[in-house]
């Protein structure tokens, strides 16, 4: 049997497929659908200070070989989140990551501060700092070098949790903002969130999305992130979590080559809730027939031809 477990910081996952925030809800909903026991780890959707009820619809679409979203972080809100999740967590064996949006420092810090404040066993905070569909924070702290280390250094000084940073592709260089995450002490990044896209209904001349633009996601995004992941793997010393159109192990295995040292599925989520089983399987037979020992054995070896 390969060894599929996974190290970040001080933390070992049993395998490396996690499935990213934005498609799992808050990690409680599935139970029917999904043995959520046999998977590396939950991040869930964004939690922000108040609730928010995101922006009006229609707010996802399907495009070539994607969809685009633009939810606008529609989440209960921190309190809610402590209330009615952290309790149901604690009759979980399945590690839980929970994402953190906000709109300045100071509610990033807030939100971060009440689940501090109380027992739970998540183990660990991932921040997003790229999404691309609000107004105020999100991408905002994302695409400013300065701004993510202070983000990232406060709220290392809060927790002993895993940090880990969310990035975003649409930014000139993607490794400048993984350093400064770096520099604040954060323990792993997650490469990549949507990409900024548009879609048009060429009958109704609309936008098919109410906010113009959103987040493109899937298949489509799949080579930006592995050359995201590329870019950052050559510049920082901290493990990335490769994110962008998972849906089956060879993606996997090739955002390992890619210097990844987990994975998050999302979008594929939504078309088979189910294929996080089928991708963790598939995965152990590929490692297994090559008599690969680890797949942690596969971090960065992609061979490229300069
Ligand atoms: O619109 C949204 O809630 C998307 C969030 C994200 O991409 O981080």
């Amino acid at each position: 049997m390969a060894d599929l477990s996974v190290k970040i910081s001080n933390t070992i996952f049993k395998n490396p497929i996690f499935v990213a925030s934005g498609t799992f809800g808050y990690g409680t909903e599935n139970p029917e659908l999904v043995d959520v026991s046999k998977l590396g780890a939950i991040v869930t959707k964004s939690i922000t200070l108040n609730p928010r009820e995101g922006n009006p619809p229609p707010r996802i679409v399907e495009t070539h070989s994607g969809m685009i979203n633009s939810i606008g972080l529609a989440n209960i809100g921190v309190e809610k989140y402590i209330s009615d999740m952290l309790p149901v967590y604690e009759n979980m064996d399945t590690p839980i990551i929970m994402n953190i949006a906000g709109s300045s420092m100071r509610e990033y810090i807030d939100v971060m501060k009440k689940v501090e404040d109380v027992s739970s066993n998540i183990v660990g905070y991932e921040i997003n700092i790229s999404c691309p569909n609000v107004k105020e924070g999100g991408m905002e702290f994302g695409v400013d070098c300065d701004m993510t280390e202070k983000l990232t250094s406060e709220l290392r000084k809060l927790t002993d949790r895993l940090l880990i940073m969310k990035l975003s592709p649409n930014v000139t260089d993607i490794s400048a903002i993984a350093i400064s995450s770096e520099n604040g002490g954060a323990d792993a990044v997650s490469a990549i969130n949507t990409v900024v896209g548009m879609s048009i209904n060429h009958s109704s001349q609309f936008s098919n999305i109410y906010t113009t633009f959103g987040g493109l996601s899937g298949p489509a995004i799949k080579p930006v992130g592995l050359a995201c992941v590329h870019k950052v793997y050559h510049r920082v010393n901290i493990p990335i979590i490769g994110i962008g159109g998972i849906v089956n192990s060879d993606d996997v295995i090739e955002y390992f080559l890619a210097g990844s040292c987990s994975v998050q599925v999302g979008t594929a989520n939504f078309r088979n809730p189910g294929i996080t089983e089928i991708i963790l399987h598939d995965l152990n037979n590929y490692l297994n027939e090559k008599h690969i020992d680890s797949i942690s054995s596969l971090i960065g070896r992609v061979k490229t031809h300069g």
